[in-house]
This record gives C-alpha cells, sequence and structure tokens, in this order.
C-alpha cells in the first residue's frame, strides 16, 4: 500500500507516492485516473492550477468517499498570479475548485518575478489554515538561500525534476542540510516526450528484469529509497496500479551505484535558470 510516509520538517506527515496529474485533461481523463489511483491506494494527489484540472481532482476525491483527513492533496500558485501578486485570491480560487477547505500543501509552482512576497502570503494562508504546510517547486540553491534571507519559515518541500539523468544530489544535500526541506521528484519516469526517454534505458532494463518489475517501477522505488517524494503520472489504469506496487521489494547497493553513473544532467522540462513563461 502507498501510505508510507516521510516527516516534514514541521512535524506532518507525506506519503511517499504520490499520483501526479500534470498534462491530463480535465474531464474524464483526470476523474478517472485519480479515482483509479484513490481506489488503487494512492492517498497524495499532486495538481497545479495551471494543470486546469483541478475541478476534475475535487469532484474525484469527494466521489471517492474517502475521508478527507486520509488524503494529501497539493497544489500550486501559477506564474501570472505571483507576478500579479494574486497570491490569496488564487488559493482561495483552487480551493474552491478542488471542493476543500484547506489543501495539504501550497506551492510556489516557479521562482517567477514576486515569489518573495507570495512566500509572505502563503505564510500568512499556512497561520490561516488554508493550507497545512507551506513550500517551493522549481527552486535552485541560490533561490532557496534568498529564501533563507527573507523568511524565518523553512519550505517544506521543493518539488523540483528528478530522476536518473538529473538526480540533483548537490541540491538534495543543501535541502537535508538546510532545515530538512523534502524533495519532491516530477518527472520521474522521464516524462511523456517521445524518443530520449528512460523507460528504454539498457542499465535500467537490466535492473528492472532483475528484480521482475518494470522500469517505471524500478524508477519510483529508487526515489523512495533515497527519500524523495516521488510523483508519477498515468491516466491509464493499469499502469497507475503497476506505479503504485512497489513497496515489496528492495533495490540493492550495486543498483543505486549504477543508476548513478546515468547523471549526465540532462532535463526534460524547463530549468528554472531559464523558464520564460
Ligand atoms: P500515460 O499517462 O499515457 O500512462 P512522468 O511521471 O515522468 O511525467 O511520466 C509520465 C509519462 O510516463 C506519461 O507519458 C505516462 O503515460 C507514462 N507512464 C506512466 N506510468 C508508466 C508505466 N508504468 N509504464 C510506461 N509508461 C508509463
Amino acid at each position: 500500500m502507498s501510505n508510507e510516509t516521510f516527516k516534514l520538517n514541521n512535524g506532518k506527515q507525506i506519503p511517499s507516492l504520490g499520483f501526479g496529474v500534470f498534462l491530463a485533461q480535465d474531464g474524464d481523463e483526470t476523474y478517472n485516473a485519480v479515482r483509479a489511483a484513490l481506489d488503487c491506494g494512492y492517498r497524495h494527489i499532486d495538481t497545479a492550477a495551471v494543470y486546469g484540472n483541478e475541478e476534475s481532482v475535487g469532484k474525484a476525491i469527494q466521489d471517492s468517499g474517502i475521508d478527507r483527513d486520509e488524503i494529501f492533496v497539493t497544489t500550486k500558485l501559477w506564474n501570472e498570479d505571483i507576478r500579479a501578486r494574486r497570491t490569496r485570491e488564487a488559493l482561495r480560487t483552487s480551493l474552491k475548485k478542488l471542493r476543500l477547505d484547506h489543501v495539504d500543501l501550497y506551492l510556489i509552482h516557479w521562482p517567477a518575478d514576486g515569489w518573495e512576497e507570495a512566500w509572505g502570503e502563503m505564510e500568512k494562508s499556512a497561520k490561516d489554515g488554508l493550507c497545512a504546510s507551506i513550500g517551493v517547486s522549481n527552486f535552485q540553491i541560490y533561490h532557496l538561500k534568498r529564501l533563507s534571507e527573507i523568511s524565518e519559515t523553512v519550505p517544506a518541500v521543493n518539488q523540483v525534476e528528478c530522476h536518473p539523468r538529473l538526480p540533483q544530489h548537490e541540491l538534495y544535500n543543501y535541502c537535508r542540510n538546510h532545515g530538512s526541506i523534502t524533495l519532491e521528484a516530477w518527472s520521474p519516469l522521464g516524462g511523456s516526450r517521445k524518443g530520449a526517454s528512460l523507460r528504454e534505458n539498457p542499465v535500467l532494463l537490466n535492473i528492472a528484469a532483475k528484480h521482475h518489475r518494470s522500469v517505471a517501477q524500478i524508477l519510483i522505488r529508487w526515489q523512495i529509497e533515497r527519500g524523495i517524494v516521488v510523483l508519477p503520472k498515468s491516466v491509464h489504469k493499469d499502469r497507475i496500479v503497476q506505479n503504485e506496487q512497489v513497496f515489496d521489494f528492495y533495490l540493492t547497493r550495486e543498483d543505486h551505484d549504477r543508476i548513478c553513473t546515468l547523471d549526465d544532467g540532462f532535463r526534460y522540462g524547463s530549468s528554472p535558470d531559464t523558464f520564460d513563461f
């Protein structure tokens, strides 16, 4: 079951496996995917205002009949709202769409101009009970240093692109040593772009064959064993179920060492240093 949790730096628990819905279409696609995820044991859903599917996520959570307290829900403040200084309104809009009175985690989606002020507003929203924890996404070390200069609140998490080609060792160590910020991995399976897929990588295929698992399961298990919250996305029930079945095997030290050799710094997504949206 995917309810294995990590402890955040504010004492709250977060399920180590979350279900990602980036690029899932609003409507049936997202609704059915989230229902399937909740049915097979996920208790952590990761969405964002910009994904445009919060309403379907909210309806799926409500219809699941699972107690609100049992599901960890994350959403994110979009860049336009950061730039327009609309943090509180944006959070309220997300909550309404999600049919929730609070989210478990609210993140600054990207370090867009104005994020420092947004952080102050998020601290207030947390005090007011609209979000249980606050954190950031796509922050590099220099952003985190800046944040520590302007606020005493350490982010609970930093959600970044992370997979064997971009294992984020330096950022991981910084986060660990500066207030125990938990890293979360987006695109843990190498994303949805055709071509340069991690899922056909020979090293990973070999490790997967040895454990009688899929490469996706190896990629997910690897993050959990590193203490990183992992957010695989799928809209297919068989894959949703498969990606959850990662709590009944272990990788070896040698597996970890071999996966480490795949680090070439490659990003499937945008860089926090050069993003232009
Ligand atoms: P789909 O949604 O069609 O199932 P990431 O989580 O790194 O963003 O990767 C998501 C991509 O990986 C999506 O294209 C998703 O496709 C695909 N995917 C998710 N789980 C699996 C799996 N177990 N096996 C193969 N592909 C998968």
